[in-house]
C-alpha cells in the first residue's frame, strides 16, 4: 500500500473514490454525484492536503486536512474514509498519521473534526441525550458504541465540543479535538 495525493489519481480512481464517500457515509452524500461534487470542490483549493491509500491502482481509502484556520493555529480533517472490506487494517491509522505530521509541518497546533451520530437510533451515548443539562457529565461518560467515536479516541482524540441536534433532534455533531505539539 503506498499513500498518494489525491490529485495523481486518474478518473476511475476518483469514481471509486466517490463511491466509498457515498456508500460509507450516505447521510452526508446520498449519491455518487453528491460525492463527486464533494471531491472537486475538496480538490479545487490548493490549500488542502488529500491523500490516497492505493494497493495496485485500487484505492482502498482517502482522506484530508482542509486549510488551516483561526490564523493558521487549527486545521480540520476533513473527510476520512476506508473501503468496508479493508476497515480494520491500520489503513485509517496510516492515513491519520499522515494527516497529523502535514498539520505539524505547517505549523498547526490543533486537529479536529466533526463526527456526526446521525442514525435513526443513534449510536453513541451523546444521542438523544438533553446536551443541555449538564454537559460536561455528558462527555465525561461518554460510550462511542458502533460510531467511529472509538476510532478517534483510539487515536488520542477527545471530545472538544458537541452541537446539538445538528442532524435533527438527538443527533448531535460530536467534535474531537488533538493537540499536535
Ligand atoms: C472509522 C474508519 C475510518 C476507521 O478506519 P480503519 O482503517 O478501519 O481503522 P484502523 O484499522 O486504522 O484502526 C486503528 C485503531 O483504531 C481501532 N478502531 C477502528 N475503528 C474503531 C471503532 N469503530 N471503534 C473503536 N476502535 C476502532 C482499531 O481497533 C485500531 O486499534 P489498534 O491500533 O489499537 O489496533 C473506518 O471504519 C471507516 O471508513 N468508517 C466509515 C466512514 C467513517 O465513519 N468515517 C469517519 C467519519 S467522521
Amino acid at each position: 500500500m503506498k499513500i498518494v495525493l489525491m490529485q495523481t489519481l486518474n478518473k476511475k480512481q476518483l469514481n471509486a473514490a466517490a463511491r466509498m464517500l457515498s456508500d460509507s457515509l450516505p447521510n452526508g452524500w446520498p449519491t455518487l454525484k453528491d460525492a463527486l461534487d464533494e471531491i472537486n470542490q475538496l480538490l479545487k483549493s490548493e490549500n488542502n492536503y488529500m491523500i490516497a491509500a492505493i494497493n495496485k491502482d485500487i484505492v482502498l481509502s482517502w482522506a484530508g486536512i482542509l486549510e488551516p484556520i483561526y490564523n493558521g493555529n487549527v486545521v480540520e480533517l476533513h473527510p476520512l474514509v476506508v473501503k468496508s472490506d479493508f476497515r480494520g487494517q491500520g489503513i485509517g491509522k496510516a492515513l491519520v498519521l499522515n494527516l497529523e505530521n502535514e498539520a505539524r509541518n505547517r505549523g498547526c497546533l490543533t486537529i479536529y473534526l466533526g463526527s456526526d451520530d446521525e442514525s435513526a437510533l443513534g449510536e453513541t451515548s451523546l444521542a438523544n441525550a438533553d446536551l443541555y443539562d449538564d454537559l460536561p457529565t455528558h462527555i465525561k461518560n461518554f460510550k462511542p458504541g458502533t460510531h467511529p467515536s472509538g476510532f478517534y479516541l483510539n487515536m488520542g482524540y477527545k471530545i472538544i465540543g458537541v452541537m446539538p441536534d445538528a442532524n435533527g433532534i438527538g443527533k448531535p455533531d460530536i467534535i474531537f479535538g488533538k493537540r499536535l505539539k
